[in-house]
């Protein structure tokens, strides 16, 4: 398509100057800029205003670019990267002596994944390198899954938006931490943590509080301005109600009406993924005060939209 050969020809030629480019992924939008680039990447955090030693991912166009990041590059890394990638798995190993401090926000490992989303592989082709991307949402904020929630979240800080239409996974990659002795589960996400389990052959170790920072697993993340209240999901109909009677502007996350404003989020987990960040905008755009939602069983995708929802839900700090 001569389009997005052009798109990517331009996104490329960006990032050669240092200039910064959101482009769509298959979880969620990215504000990229070329990760061998200290000074582009400082624009990445100022963009966000993400403190600097909060780390970001190394994307890249196919999985042979990743072993020259990496001081080691594991029989297990290897194996996972076969089994997902391109995908929605970020895999955390030992960084290369060369990955810039100000990706790796000083630590010792580099996060690299490769995306699963036709145009991002062409940018990331096109451009040949590393590609150091958060999500491209001001810090503690909701999740771009459109190209318009990204012009919303940065504007002007952003030299490009690519637009690849909505994100089809919708919540973030799976984190998983391969630089120590056992691999550890970082952040539930695309990938079901089970699958990871199928293909290492062993079970994932739990996120210590000795982890890396990893500021997606911050307790208040993903925040809506609006009170988030997630629930049993036999508890729906009475927190609704209380609401309702207390004369709070109060709506229902779901796929059913319950006697409350609604906004559409599908009881599939691969659909609840995929509509939760542009429910949990929708609920601020429409000036609900406060939004009841059922937390999801923690299996397959929905361990990821539960820990999304209680990370939204959370006190803010
Ligand atoms: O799906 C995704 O992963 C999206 C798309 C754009 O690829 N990216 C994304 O980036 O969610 P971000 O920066 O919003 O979240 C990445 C998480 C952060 O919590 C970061 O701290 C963690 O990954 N991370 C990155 N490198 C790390 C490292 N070396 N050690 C531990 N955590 C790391
Ligand atoms: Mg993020």
């Amino acid at each position: 398509m001569v389009g997005s050969e052009a798109l990517a020809a331009e996104a490329a030629e960006r990032w050669r100057r240092g200039e910064l480019v959101a482009f769509p992924t298959e979880t969620v939008y990215g504000l990229g800029a070329a990760a061998r680039d200290p000074a582009a990447v400082a624009k990445v955090f100022a963009a966000k205003g993400r403190p600097a030693d909060h780390p970001l991912i190394v994307h890249l166009a196919a999985a042979d670019a990743a072993p020259a990041w990496a001081r080691s590059w594991e029989p297990r890394a290897a194996r996972l990267a076969a089994a997902f990638w391109p995908g929605p798995l970020t895999l955390i190993v030992p960084r290369a002596a060369d990955v810039p401090d100000a990706v790796t926000g000083g630590q010792d490992t580099v996060g690299l994944r490769v995306p699963n989303h036709a145009l991002a592989l062409a940018l990331l082709e096109a451009f040949g390198e590393g590609v150091a991307a958060p999500s491209a949402n001001r810090f503690g904020a909701v999740s771009p899954t459109t190209a318009a929630h990204v012009a919303l979240e940065l504007g002007d800080a952003v030299d490009l938006i690519v637009d690849g239409g909505p994100c089809r996974v919708g919540v973030e990659s799976t984190i998983v931490d391969l630089s120590g002795e056992a691999a550890r589960l970082l952040r539930p996400g695309g990938v079901p943590a089970e699958a990871i389990e199928e293909a290492l052959g062993t079970p994932l170790a739990a996120s210590g509080p000795e982890a890396p920072r990893a500021p997606g697993t911050l307790n208040s993340h993903y925040a809506p301005r609006a009170e988030l209240r997630v629930v049993a999901p036999a508890a729906v109909d009475a927190a609704l109600a209380d609401a309702l009677r207390a004369g709070r502007r109060v709506v229902h996350l779901g796929a059913e009406d319950r006697g409350a404003p609604r906004i559409a989020l599908p009881a599939s987990f691969e659909g609840a993924a995929r509509r939760l960040y542009a429910a949990l905008r929708e609920v601020d755009a429409a000036g609900f005060e406060l939004a009841v939602v059922a937390l999801p069983e923690a299996r397959g995708l929905g361990r990821a939209v539960a820990d999304r929802l209680k990370r939204a839900a959370a006190p803010r700090e």
